[in-house]
């Protein structure tokens, strides 16, 4: 059976782009029905509905908690029988409970190295520490602030010359290659969590 693939963005949704692209061209076993985003202004709204994606934003200012609002996603969520959510640029925490809820069915992308530069500058402050080598984590999602499981990771060189600008580029361009793989091998049930590691098994 395919896996049904929720991806939640804020805004502008290369990623959701690149796993758009991938899936078109690729055999992944999983199809994106959801795009979900707290920000009704998102161009990822835009992508999803172009490629003829169910599009769904939800203000969260109508609710006193996080964990009101979260509950609502789940309900959606559970209506649309979602097996994997993809954290692409979402720039909202999520509560406890919906992590629990989909314990090691949540992924994110990280532009650094994790656990190096974790938070939402991950680029800019691996440039501005000096770091030599910084690059992305693909990684499951549990209750701490980008501490899940790791699942790829990609190295990138920082030039003495370039400027973060140039940087980001190289980021986003490993991002797009690195995210619908780490989501294939889920569709494919190939990843097996043992604690912090995650093994990636060889294709059935
Ligand atoms: C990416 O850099 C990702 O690593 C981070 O948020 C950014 C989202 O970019 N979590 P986009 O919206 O997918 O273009």
């Amino acid at each position: 059976m395919k896996k049904r693939i929720a991806v939640f963005a804020s805004g502008f949704g290369s990623n959701l782009q690149a796993l758009i692209d991938y899936i078109k061209g690729n055999d992944l076993n999983g199809d994106i029905v959801l795009v979900f985003s707290n920000n009704k202004d998102a161009y990822a709204l835009n992508r999803a509905r172009k490629n003829k994606i169910k599009a769904v934003f939800m203000d969260s200012s109508g609710y006193n908690t996080r964990k009101q609002y979260d509950t609502k996603i789940i309900e959606l969520l559970e209506d649309e029988k979602i097996d994997l959510v993809v954290l692409a640029g979402y720039m909202f925490l999520l509560s406890q409970e919906f992590v629990r809820k989909f314990k090691n069915k949540i992924l994110n992308i990280h532009p650094a190295l994790l656990p190096s530069f974790k938070g939402t500058h991950g680029i800019k402050d691996a440039y501005e520490y000096g770091v030599k080598v910084t690059g992305v984590t693909v990684h499951f999602v549990d209750e701490g602030l980008d501490s899940g499981p790791i699942i790829i990771q990609q190295s990138v060189d920082i030039d003495q010359n370039e400027s973060v600008e140039e940087l980001e580029e190289k980021i986003h361009r490993i991002e797009h290659k690195i995210y619908p793989l780490a989501v294939k091998y889920f569709c494919e049930d190939r990843l097996k969590i043992n604690g912090k590691k995650v093994k990636i098994s060889n294709k059935k």
